[in-house]
């Protein structure tokens, strides 16, 4: 546990209170950014009025010591800066993106991989990640649904506390970690539309169930900051919604640590319709329970004269410094404010970070199809052609967020497969270029080198070099997906189909008559209907990092037997958005007989279900059992089942629990993962595996009750090895 007690740092922080003046105080509330693409003054002169709590958007370990100098040395009251930035799936050492590391379903993999993040990011001088991202998200159109772990609750709250666990160590101001911030809060995963940054309209219920829990599970895990949503929610914007910030996140769940906003939304709250002006937006956002404002000025300028004006109370201000010294305090910044410059190239990019990404990436990726079990591939293949537009791109390995400055150094797929095969005749050709329709605002903040377009000519003649590369080869890898910019922040789109022509040129491979694997690579899922009908083997590799390529070639030539699931259903087309596994029956269930489609021009149902993958082994789960047929409210039971290995090698089986209430005071969802495991099999080995059911798994808050409940009800149990299980039993709770 921390070395300091909480008495220590409240007594510390009120004799630093003491001491500091309202400017100060006001100061340690902002967030400044050290890039230069930011107008106004140097953050220097603003750091040596102490007119800064933090710094973000500053990746520079030599300039990081500048600055801390000047705000210990020079500043009023010598308060460290606490160092931001977005460390979100591996700061040097790329790990797979978040959506992949969550298809692991092992919690373990999101944990190691942002430890190692936590020590390179640290080793460079950063005190604070962005991160993670809890966002629920069930619209493949919304950009970010990459960085999050998906559409459920369960697995989302798994993957959130092992996250905060992999960022702050043991405790928050562990040695080599980082605080982590727990965002976006809340409910941004719900834009209209997909579109990000547009409003959000959930019920509470949904909220409650749905939302909160991955956000819940980060403040149980002990993380340390928040960060408010962009968007409206309800009508209220989430920067400036003390029910959220403070009804639900303080009171409700004991939070302690602080809020920062999104970047620029306390003034955002003016464009939202909310705040008159950057005053009323400053008042009512520290009202609302956020403490620290990220690049927007608002509290700068108007926190000090609200206090004068009395309009807000001193005590407002020092209430909302308090948890924000108390950070600085448990980091150690006070005794050691600076950084050795020369540690950061030890620390990072060893070569067992990145054999921790290449394991990360492995049990990341999901097999969809391998008909005929064309997978794994034979080593001694003669001639192999790896044909794509992201075959042999780092960028689209390492995938998107990349760190303020980052240099991609991935391992790309074509090179992974290259020295996999050194024997092998390996040809390549990336077929006619992809780029978004319109490009992200990104490119304007952070202009990068890009090559000019190609003309409809070129992409032409690299569409018929693509062609004669592939007919010379035995078999075709093709590698397609999205660019890194293609999802993120600000990457939404209104189709999930292969961007650019990606599709014909698979068809056209196809044609060849040769075998065909697909490897994609991509931040969402893609409506790949026509390849999951046509093309035998599909390994969704997602954006996997550094390493990523090697992974992929792991799994190709059978060094790793695949074991992801998908975290998020894959639908057939974008128009399908939001589908997910999770919903409540109404008229026509899926199973009655005269149910069709809701879409009377195509099916409903997702071209892969959530938690669905596939394996070089084979399992069986049977033997359902439930301890007790019967129990009480406030009681627990025990669901076991035995899962064998009928394969021929040693792999991975991901078994899910899913329940269902049949009435209670709200209709239920027809399904909920209330349980998973990932166990690891040896040829014709069985494991039971027990999930347990008590009282949190079993409550929901009710719309109706208008509180969280446990109801007397029948229910289903499912085990299995994905949303779809037919393995079945039942309970019933009693009063
Ligand atoms: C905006 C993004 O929404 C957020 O996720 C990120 O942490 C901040 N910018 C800071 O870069």
């Amino acid at each position: 546990m921390s070395t300091i007690s909480e008495a220590e740092v409240a007594a510390r922080v009120e004799s630093l209170l003491r001491k500091m003046s309202l400017e100060e105080k006001v100061g340690q509330l902002t967030q400044i950014a050290g890039a230069s693409f930011m107008p106004g003054p140097a953050p220097e002169d603003i750091i040596r009025k102490g007119g800064a709590g933090s710094v973000l958007w500053l990746n520079d370990s030599k300039q990081f010591n500048v600055l801390q100098k000047i705000a210990v040395e020079e500043s009023p009251s010598k308060i460290p800066l606490l160092f931001a930035l977005d460390v979100i799936h591996g700061y040097r050492t790329i790990f797979p993106v978040p959506l992949a590391m969550a298809s692991s379903w092992d919690p373990e993999v999101p944990e190691r991989a942002q430890s190692v993040a936590a020590k390179e990011a640290r080793a460079a001088g950063l005190h604070w990640t962005f991160g993670p991202m809890l966002d629920i998200a069930r619209d493949a159109r919304w950009g970010r649904i990459v960085e999050g772990a998906g559409e459920d609750p369960c697995l989302g709250a798994a993957m959130a506390a092992a996250q905060v666990r992999g960022f702050q160590g043991p405790y928050l101001g562990a040695p080599e970690h980082v605080v982590a911030c727990a965002k976006h809060f809340a409910g941004y995963g719900f834009a209209d539309g997909g579109r990000d940054y547009d409003p959000v309209y959930l019920p509470e219920a949904q909220l409650r169930n749905v939302v909160f829990p991955a956000f819940q599970a980060a403040v149980k895990a002990g993380v340390g900051t928040f960060m408010s949503a962009y968007m409206d929610l309800n009508n209220v914007p989430a920067s400036g919604n003390r029910w959220l910030l403070h009804d639900v996140l303080r009171n409700e769940w004991g939070f302690k640590g602080f809020v920062v906003s999104d970047a620029m939304a306390v003034g955002n709250l003016i464009i939202e319709g909310f705040a008159r002006d950057g005053r009323d937006a400053a008042c009512r956002a520290l009202i609302a329970g956020l403490n620290m404002d990220m690049a927007s000025g608002t509290y700068p300028q108007h926190l000090a004269g609200l206090v004068e004006d009395g309009t807000l109370k001193l005590s407002d201000i020092e209430n909302a410094v308090r948890p924000i010294l108390a950070i600085k305090i448990r980091m150690g910044l006070f005794e050691q404010p600076y950084i050795d410059e020369a540690k950061l190239e030890q620390v990072v990019a060893t070569p067992e970070h990145r054999q921790e990404a290449r394991l990360a990436a492995q049990r990341s990726m999901v097999l969809l199809r391998n008909e005929g079990g064309l997978l794994p591939l034979a080593k001694s293949l003669k001639k192999l052609a790896v044909i794509g537009p992201l075959a042999d791109s780092m960028e689209a390995t390492e995938g998107s967020w990349m760190v303020f400055g980052h240099t991609p150094a991935a391992v790309t797929i074509l090179e992974g497969i290259r020295s996999k095969l050194p024997g092998t005749n390996v040809s390549y050709a990336p077929g006619p270029e992809i780029r978004r329709d319109i490009p992200s605002f990104f490119e304007d903040i952070m202009p990068t080198e890009k090559k000019p377009l190609e003309t409809p000519e070129e992409a032409e003649a690299a569409f018929q070099t693509a062609i004669a590369t592939a007919r010379q080869a035995d078999l075709v890898v093709m590698v397609l997906g999205e660019t890194a910019d293609m999802a993120g922040e600000a990457a939404s789109r209104a189709s999930l189909d292969l961007p650019g022509r990606q599709e014909e040129l698979l068809e056209a491979v196809v044609a060849l008559g040769k075998p065909v694997v697909l490897v994609l690579l991509n931040g969402r899922p893609l409506s790949i209907g026509w390849a999951a009908e046509h093309i035998p083997a599909i390994l969704e590799a997602w954006e996997p990092g550094s390493e990523g390529g090697n992974a992929v070639a792991d799994i190709l030539f059978g060094d790793a037997n695949p074991g992801g699931k998908l975290p998020v259903t894959f639908p057939r087309k974008a128009s399908h958005a939001p589908l997910y596994y999770a919903r409540d029956l109404s008229h026509l269930p899926e199973d009655s007989f005269q149910y069709r489609s809701r879409y009377w021009d195509g099916p409903t149902t997702p071209l892969y279900p959530f938690g669905f993958g596939l394996s070089y082994s084979t399992f069986s789960i049977t033997n359902l059992k439930v301890s007790s047929p019967q129990i009480e409210v406030g009681d627990s039971l025990n669901v076991t089942a035995d899962v064998t290995n009928g394969g021929a090698q040693v792999g991975d089986e991901v078994v899910q629990l899913y329940i269902h209430q049949r009435a209670g005071s709200d209709s239920r969802p027809k399904r909920e993962l209330k349980g998973f495991e990932r166990i690891t099999l040896n040829p014709g080995e069985t494991k039971t595996v027990t999930f347990h059911l008590g009282p949190a798994e079993l409550s929901y808050w009710s719309t109706a009750a208008g509180k969280w409940v446990q109801e007397a009800e029948a229910f289903d149990v499912w085990v299995g090895a994905d949303s779809q299980a037919t393995l079945h039993a039942e309970f019933t709770v009693v009063r």
